[in-house]
This record gives structure tokens, sequence and C-alpha cells, in this order.
């Protein structure tokens, strides 16, 4: 069975080819009859350990608007509450003979001990601090709707590296592509290993602005900070936060763009999260029930294998 774990060990071809699949969506969602039928009779469970609004909703949202049965577990009443493992949930799951499961748990590594374990394909909504795939994946697919092409473009991705599976998605998703990645973050906030990652890191904001093309703010993970140096919101504004004066640095076309949920007058000002034409967070959400539509459709047609996919 095949899965989507990390955008690691995909090909470039596999993430243009999931690319082009969700094109098909974008437009059939902007239509009336948003409805299809290929996932008719299949039963996709949405495992959520962690909150999540985007991810969640979206995944559900697509998987219904393919025909297929979406079934939500509601982790918070379930048994995981009792003691129950995860391994012991996701046997449960398998049991149950689900045809796809998504899912979304606070440890690295959690999501691949599952798809491990059970008989279908298994897809990544964000595990810890390893891989938030699909996130990579619509954002990826809203810069091409923008800019077309990837060979050379700069992308600035400021704000909690250390902590994001976004950025490492990210990272991996962009610079496979072609682009020219840039990270900033404050020293602490800047994962180890990340010399190895094919990037420039910066840890000034303006110098890490100058002519960007993309400008992707990220949000500060409090709630995996504990015990660690938590810069003041007020210090980090100053330091990292992206508003208008700031923006002009980048090309004057440059794109704003955030996953989601904001820290607004933190990371970024209001006024620049809004800005019409600039600012692609509404279309990341957009994309994002496109390309999950991609994903689940791709991943559960049967008879047909991805190289390089988990
Ligand atoms: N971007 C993102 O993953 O948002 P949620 O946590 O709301 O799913």
């Amino acid at each position: 069975h095949d899965g989507l774990v990390g955008i690691a060990g995909l090909a470039p071809h596999e993430i243009w080819f999931l690319l082009d699949e969700a094109q098909q969506w974008v437009e059939l969602n902007r239509g009336a009859q948003k409805r299809r039928d290929m996932l008719s009779g299949l039963t996709i469970i949405n495992a959520f350990f962690e909150n999540s609004t985007r991810t969640l909703l979206s995944f559900e949202i697509a998987g219904k608007r393919l025909g297929a049965d979406v079934v939500n577990m509601a982790v918070a009443t379930s048994s995981v509450k009792k003691g129950e493992t995860l391994i012991d949930t996701a046997m449960t799951l398998n049991a149950m003979r689900a045809d796809a499961i998504v899912i979304r748990h606070s440890s690295s590594g959690a999501v691949q001990l599952i798809a491990d374990k059970v008989d279908c394909p298994v897809l990544n909504a964000g595990d810890g601090q390893h891989e938030h795939p699909t996130q990579a994946l619509l954002d990826a697919l809203t810069i091409r709707h923008a800019k077309r092409a990837f060979n050379g473009l700069r992308v600035t991705i400021c704000g909690d590296i250390l902590h994001s599976r976004v950025a490492r998605s990210n990272i991996l998703c962009l610079t496979s592509l072609g682009a020219d990645v840039r990270v900033c973050a404050p020293p602490a906030l800047m994962p180890a290993d990340i010399e190895r990652m094919n990037v420039t890191v910066f840890h000034d904001f303006d110098a890490a602005l100058a002519g960007a093309d993309v400008v992707m703010m990220l949000r500060l993970q409090m709630e995996r900070m504990e015990g660690q140096f938590i810069p003041s919101p007020r210090e980090y504004r100053h330091l990292y936060g992206l508003s208008q004066e700031r923006l002009q640095l980048a090309e004057s076309n440059a794109l704003v763009m955030h996953p989601g949920p904001m820290n607004r007058g933190i990371e970024i000002e209001s006024n620049v999260a809004d800005m019409i034409g600039r600012s692609q967070i509404t279309t990341q959400v957009e994309m994002g029930v496109a390309m999950r539509m991609a994903c689940l459709e791709v991943l559960t047609r049967k008879g047909r294998k991805m190289e390089g996919w988990a």
C-alpha cells in the first residue's frame, strides 16, 4: 500500500504530477456542482490527535466531494483517553477496513509508525516537528497559480523554523522544484541541521526579504517551546514581524503566505495578512481542498503505484 508520509522521498516528477492532478479539482470546486463519485464506496478515516481547522476540514470536504464516506474520529472522547496505545488505536481503525487513514499527531514519526502497521494508504496531516506534506503541496500549488515557474524563484520562509513541520516540508518541496529558498529565524529557533537542507540561512529579516518573490510567514509555536527560549512577542514582532514597510524590501509583486493559524500582530501585521492582491492566505486554504482531493484520489486509485511513496 502507498501513502504520503512526507515530501522526503518524493521525486520531483511525483510532486509535479500531484500539482497537475490538483488543478482539475481547483476548477471543479469553483463551479456550482462540486461533487464527483470516483471515491464512492470508499471509507476514509480522519484521526487527528492534535487540533486543526484547515487540514481536518479540507480533508473531510475533499473526501466528500469525491463521493467517499468520511469519518472523523473524535479523539477527545475516544478510548485514547483511557490509555489505549497509538498502535492499538491504529489496528482498530485498520480492522474497520478503512480505505485511507489521515493522521495528525504531536509526535514526529507517529504517522510512519501507523503506516507500517495498517493495510491502507496513510496520509500525514502533520506529525510533530517532522512533516506536513499536503501543506507544502498546497503551498506549491498556490505559488504556481501566481508565479507559474519555480526555477530561481526566491522564497523567504520566516519564523519558528525549529518547530515547524510546515517549514521542513516546504523546504523539501520548493528546493526539489528548483526554487531558491531562504530561511530566517532567531538563532534559537533555527534547527541544528539546517545547513544540510540546501537553503540560505538568515537571522536578519530585512536581509532575507531583499528581492524575495514569495514571503512565507510562520507562527511561533508556543505549545512546543516548554522549557526553551521564548522571545517576547513584542521583541519578536520588532525583529521578525512582517509589516507593510518591511514588505517593501521584497519584490514589488511578492506574494505573502501563511499556513495559518496566524498570530496577527506578532509574526504578521493585519494589514499585510489582508492585503488584496498580495496575500495568498485564503487562496492557500482553497488550494488545500483541491490538493487533498488529488492526494486522496491518487492514493486510493487501485493498481497504480507511485515510485518513492511511503
Ligand atoms: N495549516 C494548518 O495545518 O492549519 P490547521 O492546524 O488549522 O490544520
